[in-house]
């Protein structure tokens, strides 16, 4: 008999985890690296939501707490659906996980059965195929490339969904590419799901801040009340407060679904960190004025790295409309040999070789779903990312 179970052969431990890991060990023997592989922004958690947690410490607020949130917590996620997206919802309607990836988690276990299908455009986060099969359904992965903009259109909706599609995951702006569904893109997809009543949509709101330009983010049941009941709009204070290291993650839908979910989470986790809580809540209701500067600093990375990687031969980077990831189409480099005699037989190979060759680590585009490219996290000083792409620019130079 064997002793791991089966459900783990079909699952592969996240690749952008094993990227930074490797970078790291690679720092640790004395060579001079780059990560850009680490999906979270690079400054540190606001004073004043640290000092909430600290309050909340010396307050004894270090207990158990409702399972799936604090009331008060509950009621400022309300508050800030009403608020960020018009969305009304009730504090019975919504779940706090330990980050946005347990939320997710908890609802592919809380509903999926042995061949309900979920579709997934590609390239997407990387836990979304492996959460699906951990949880017993089958991933639909549809290629959405660099010619629709990273954007799946419509008619390829349309056509990936079959009577046993039970979920539609939808990611803007995503992680890997930093695409962004206008108002129009995204209701014509929810016009198609309109059509479509056995398909439920979990919405993965994670970069909403982060968007730039003119761009305005939507959710899908803003934009069409008529999803409002089988929506999970999903969330969290990762990456918009840069609190990725203290676990909250929230969502808000049907009530029967976040029930399902809370009875998930009772049996496994129980209820997120207390003081975690305590400091999201802060963040939540605290002052704002954050958001803005952070945006203003990202979108000057991401225009600073889009100009220097379209400087690079046989490199083609989009211009992404939010989140902090450029998703670079690196067609004309495979074939050819770098300066260090590897082969770049595919984005993996690329990766590789940058990493040996130049200390710059990337995620390759295979771990998520859609090759040949390779995704930056541009959550860095501009001085490394100016480095790091006078790299990448050499490193492609020497291609041949
Ligand atoms: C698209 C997307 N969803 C969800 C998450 C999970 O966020 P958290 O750190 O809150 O679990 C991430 C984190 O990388 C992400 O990129």
């Amino acid at each position: 008999m064997a002793f791991l179970s089966d459900t783990l052969a079909r699952v592969k431990p996240s690749q952008t985890i094993a990227v930074t890991n490797k970078a790291r060990e690679l720092a640790a023997t004395g060579r001079d690296v780059i990560g850009l592989g680490a999906g979270e922004p690079d400054f540190d958690t606001p004073q004043n939501i640290k000092d909430a947690a600290k309050r909340a410490i010396d307050e004894g607020k270090t207990k158990y707490t409702a399972v799936d949130g604090i009331p008060e917590l509950k009621k400022a996620i309300c508050a800030k659906f009403k608020r960020e997206n018009g969305l009304d919802y009730t504090p019975a309607q919504v779940s706090v996980a330990t980050g946005g990836k347990q939320i997710l988690y908890n609802a592919l276990m809380a509903t999926l059965n042995p061949g309900d299908e979920v579709i997934i455009p590609a390239p997407y986060w990387v836990s979304y195929p492996d959460m699906v099969l951990l949880a017993g359904g089958t991933p639909v992965p549809v290629a959405a490339g660099i010619e629709t903009g990273f954007k799946l259109t419509p008619a390829q909706l349309e056509a990936a969904i079959t009577p046993k599609t039970k979920w539609f995951i939808f990611n803007s702006p995503s992680n890997p590419t930093g695409a962004g569904y206008t108002r129009d893109e995204l209701k014509a997809l929810t016009d198609v799901l309109m059509r479509h009543p056995q398909v439920w949509i979990m919405s993965d709101d994670m970069y909403e801040h982060l968007v730039f330009d003119d761009f305005e983010f939507t959710s899908p049941a803003q934009v069409e009340p008529g999803l409002y009941d089988r929506t999970l709009t999903c969330n969290g204070v990762s990456k918009a407060y840069a609190m990725t290291g203290w676990r909250i993650g929230y969502c808000a839908g049907p009530v029967e679904l976040i029930k399902a979910m809370g009875t998930i989470q009772s049996q496994s986790t129980s209820n997120p960190c207390s003081v975690s809580q305590y400091a999201a809540l802060e963040g939540l209701t605290g002052p704002q004025d954050f958001l803005a500067t952070n945006r203003a600093l990202f979108q000057r990375r991401r225009d600073l790295v889009v100009g220097m990687l379209n400087e690079a031969k046989g490199i083609v980077c989009p211009k992404p409309e939010g989140a902090f990831y450029v998703y670079p189409d690196i067609s004309a480099c495979i074939g050819k040999t770098s300066a260090g005699g590897a082969v770049i037989g595919d984005d993996e190979a690329f990766a590789t070789a940058l990493l040996e060759e130049t200390g710059v680590a990337v995620v390759f585009g295979a771990a998520f779903g859609l090759s040949p490219n390779f995704r930056i996290s541009y959550a860095t000083s501009d001085e490394q990312l100016r480095e790091a792409c006078a790299r990448i620019q050499g490193f492609c130079a020497g291609l041949s």
